[in-house]
């Protein structure tokens, strides 16, 4: 890896031209229904605007995000495509989201009022997406309060108050496409969806997050709704080499010091590692304040790639610093050292962390969040 002298201490760089791979992967995948790409949480950690801008510029018809924050930041920097938001509180102030032209997800008649109070105050009509639970137990309306909302959607809509534009849910099993509550998630779905057009209504469908759309294209419908695999982590736990997916993330930090330390040093707090010879010693100034999991340095665990070579972590992750041992070789201060990305020269990947700590490739992109973090931007952007 480079040095790239006046690069900073530690960076995520994101790869839009990965990402716009990763969109054709997907509508190819998609069969012809719409891709809404998820760029909630910031992209994953990835930034909400340019990947959102590199999407709908490969090729996505929509954007998807959680909070009404969210989606006025992409309605603030100019993006005008369409977008849902789909997580509220009943008395969320929706005014300012419905002149924006966001489309909102309801999931009770609480909701709806909120939401219909919004639309009044903005003096236009709402885009609505009703989200019945179909057995994730999580939002979404009940199936037993889904007639009475859909008669005060059907209502509103005669009076050119609402749009009905979708209804939808959301899948608890994806990653494991046979699961048996797939299909009676599926078939929820399809008889909720049914109840809507019994009412005159004529709302599109969608249930399909990354996995569904990679394995299941009987649950396409109209729409998917992929977040992860945009950002090049397979949703099936695959490896880069095996996924048509190109991860788009990659973490790296400069060395701030190299040293030689004699052997029988313990390094960093509680020596729990032990120089075992006379070594060199990289320190890198990233540690668990910028999310780097402090339990991946547990048993020295924890590789990065610095000067061509895969070199262990020693002793604990700080917040600020890790150590490298880089045994006899030759390191320069300013150095890169790569501690995920996408595995392309043997760099370990955010894969690998997830495995390492027992969880999902999710937490560890979105965890990069930190103010000392700074994200980089590489590849083609969008014109949108
Ligand atoms: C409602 C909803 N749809 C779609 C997605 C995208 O899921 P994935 O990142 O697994 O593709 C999410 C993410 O959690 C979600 O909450």
């Amino acid at each position: 890896m480079v040095d790239l002298p006046g690069s900073p201490r530690a960076e995520t760089v994101v790869d839009l031209d990965a990402v716009r791979h990763n969109i054709d992967v997907l509508r190819a995948a998609a069969s012809g229904a719409g891709v809404m790409a998820v760029v909630k949480a910031d992209g994953y950690g990835h930034g909400a605007v340019a990947v959102a801008r590199a999407a709908l510029d490969a090729g996505a018809a929509w954007l998807g995000v959680c909070t009404l924050e969210e989606a006025m930041d992409l309605r603030d920097a100019g993006i005008t495509a369409p977008l849902l938001s789909w997580l509220h509180l009943p008395d969320d102030d929706f005014a300012e989201a419905v002149t924006a032209g966001v489309d909102l997800s309801v999931s009770s008649r609480r909701h709806f009022a909120g939401v219909l109070a919004g639309a009044r105050r903005a003096g236009r009509p709402v885009r609505l997406h009703l989200k019945v639970d179909t057995g994730l137990s999580r939002n979404g309306a009940q199936p037993t309060e889904w007639a009475d909302l859909l008669d005060d959607a059907a209502k509103a809509a005669t009076d050119g108050a609402v749009e009905v534009v979708a209804v939808w849910s959301h899948l608890a099993h994806a990653d494991a496409p046979h699961h048996p509550t797939i299909d009676k998630q599926a078939a929820r779905l399809t008889a909720a969806w049914q109840e809507a057009k019994d009412r005159g209504l004529a709302p599109i469908r969608h249930l399909a997050n990354s996995a569904a759309t990679l394995t299941r294209p009987d649950l396409h419908f109209d729409l998917v709704r992929p977040g992860i695999a945009i950002y090049g982590l397979d949703p099936l736990d695959r490896q880069p080499g095996e996924s048509p997916l190109r991860p788009a993330m990659t973490l790296r930090s400069r060395v701030a010091l190299v040293k030689r330390v004699p052997a029988g040093e313990g390094v960093s707090y509680g020596h729990e590692w032990t120089t075992p010879r006379e070594t060199t010693l990289a320190l890198l100034p990233i540690g668990y304040a910028d999310g780097v999991p402090r339990r991946l340095g547990r048993d020295g665990r924890m590789r990065v790639l610095l000067a061509g070579v895969l070199r262990p972590v020693v002793g604990r992750v700080c917040m600020d610093q890790v150590m490298v041992d880089c045994g006899d070789d030759q390191v320069r201060e300013g150095e890169l050292a790569v501690l995920f990305g996408p595995g392309d020269h043997g760099e370990p990947t955010a894969q690998d962390w997830a495995d390492e700590l027992g969880t999902i490739h999710y937490e560890i992109v979105t965890g990069l969040h930190g103010r000392r973090v700074t994200r980089t931007v590489s590849g083609g952007g969008g014109t949108c």
